[in-house]
């Protein structure tokens, strides 16, 4: 006979949503490959009269989450609300000092609290499942925290946001501007109407933080990081950098060499050539640089309710089936040490420098005489007229050391004849 498993389910958005639907559709699935009855003992949001795409009256209503987890046989909460304060936040403590395991899609306050959620975790005794906060329906966190128990990894390397892949994807293939594209990104339902956590890099910096920390097993503080995003790019550096033979992919990095942590969350170009610089639209993509030479590739759907529904339930079944002793960074928070992460490769780089110039005489060398102050050299260089008084300078370095080009730029933006500030973008060797 089959298992009881007893949740309660805080949040009934799109993930949330979609949760109840998979587990409603699947418990054939549960009890023949894994021996599970999966029971909704409760369920809790914002607006109890909202229709819902699923039956609510099959489940009961609390209008207080705390109550609903204090019934005596709740064996796991799933915490679907979201933000790295209020009352997701609240639940997921009460759940977890309340000796309940905890199931969330919550990267904000993971990438936030999550180093002290695995301590109070592992003082009650209970298990925190989060596949779904990092790139929705792929199985990346099992996978770093499983198949690569026993492997040193070097990098990862991630398209973590679906909705800027989207937008960087739409500027190219339909020749439009950022604007445009976001607004498509919205009406397909990839983009938030407020989507400025997702466009300024902050999202990508949360999910690479998560997985960093179980990759490298430290304590990573997010303060400590520099990100970027994609809401500066525009057409023209998407087809110049076509024109250069590279895509432009919204990356976070986090490697670990001679003892240093590096984190770094920014748009790059990446060659044509390369696996990631075709991962496009919503889609996410994970690189596992492992054991010096080994590389793995992760793809897949990288949010909405189906794909990520498919994480939260695969991390019910399990928390349940695996090991006791299962950790939420694969070891104990004890051994995670504490690392201040810095923002730069430590291998020269190349770079794509875009500045939009007024037409005076003498711009374009005062330019090359920047760089070569600062020891950088030129790759290629190309100019494009915008209007009568206005060009583009486009130019792509050969290697050179980050300060160099930190100092370049400086000093490039404080020319008279710069219109705006220059765009500038690592180029990614892989
Ligand atoms: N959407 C995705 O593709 C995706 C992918 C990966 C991870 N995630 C993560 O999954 C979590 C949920 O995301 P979502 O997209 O499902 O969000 P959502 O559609 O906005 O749903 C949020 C849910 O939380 C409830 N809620 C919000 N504020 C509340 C409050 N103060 N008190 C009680 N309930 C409250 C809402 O209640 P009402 O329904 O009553 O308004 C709604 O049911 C987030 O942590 C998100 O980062 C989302």
């Amino acid at each position: 006979m089959s298992k009881n498993l007893n949740i309660v389910i805080a949040g009934l958005g799109t993930v949330g949503t979609a949760s109840i639907k998979l587990i409603e559709k699947n418990k054939d699935i549960f009890s023949i490959k894994s021996n599970l009855n999966i029971k909704i003992l409760g369920i809790f949001a914002k607006n109890k009269s909202k229709s819902r795409s699923f039956k609510k009256n099959r489940y009961k209503w609390y209008d207080d989450p705390f109550k609903m987890i204090d019934q005596y046989n709740v064996d796991t909460v799933v915490e679907l609300i979201g933000g790295e304060k209020g009352v997701a936040k609240d639940i997921c403590y009460y759940a977890l000092k309340k000796k309940k395991n905890l199931i969330t899609a919550n990267k904000a306050l993971l990438a936030h609290e999550g180093y002290n959620m695995a301590k109070i975790a592992e003082e009650n005794k209970v298990k925190i499942g989060f596949e779904a906060s990092v790139a929705g329906g792929i199985p990346i966190i099992s996978t770093l925290k499983r198949s690569f128990k026993g492997i040193k990894i070097n990098k990862i390397t991630g398209i973590l946001n679906g909705t800027s892949n989207f937008i960087l994807s739409n500027m190219l293939d339909e020749k439009n501007e950022f604007k445009t594209s976001l607004k498509k990104a919205q009406k397909l339902g990839y983009a938030e109407q407020k989507p400025e956590n997702d466009l300024n890099g902050l999202d990508t910096l949360h999910k690479i933080l998560i997985l960093s920390g179980i990759a490298f097993n430290k304590q990573i503080d997010l303060k400590k990081v520099a990100f970027s995003g994609i809401k500066n790019l525009t057409k023209a550096d998407i087809f110049f950098a076509d024109r250069l033979g590279y895509r432009i992919k919204p990356l976070g990095i986090g490697c670990f060499e001679k003892s240093k942590l590096r984190l770094i969350v920014a748009p790059f170009l990446i060659s044509k050539k390369k696996e990631l610089a075709n991962v496009n639209n919503n889609l996410n993509a994970i690189i596992i640089n492992a054991n010096k030479n080994n590389k793995n590739i992760l793809i897949g759907e990288g949010a909405g309710g189906d794909p990520t529904s498919i994480s939260v339930v695969s991390d019910l079944i399990n928390l349940h089936s695996n090991d006791e002793n299962e950790f939420m960074y694969g070891s104990s928070h004890k051994k995670l040490k504490k690392i201040n992460p810095s923002n730069f490769f430590l291998n020269n780089n190349s770079f794509f420098i875009r500045a939009k110039i007024y037409d005076k005489p003498g711009a374009i060398a005062a330019i090359s005489t920047i760089l070569k102050n600062f020891s950088i050299s030129i790759k290629s260089l190309f100019q494009e007229q915008t209007n009568k008084k206005l060009f583009n300078i486009v130019i792509l370095t050969h290697k050179c050391k980050k300060k160099s080009m930190d100092s370049a730029t400086t000093k490039l933006n404080t020319c008279h004849f710069l219109k705006e500030k220059a765009v500038i973008m690592q180029v990614l060797h892989v």
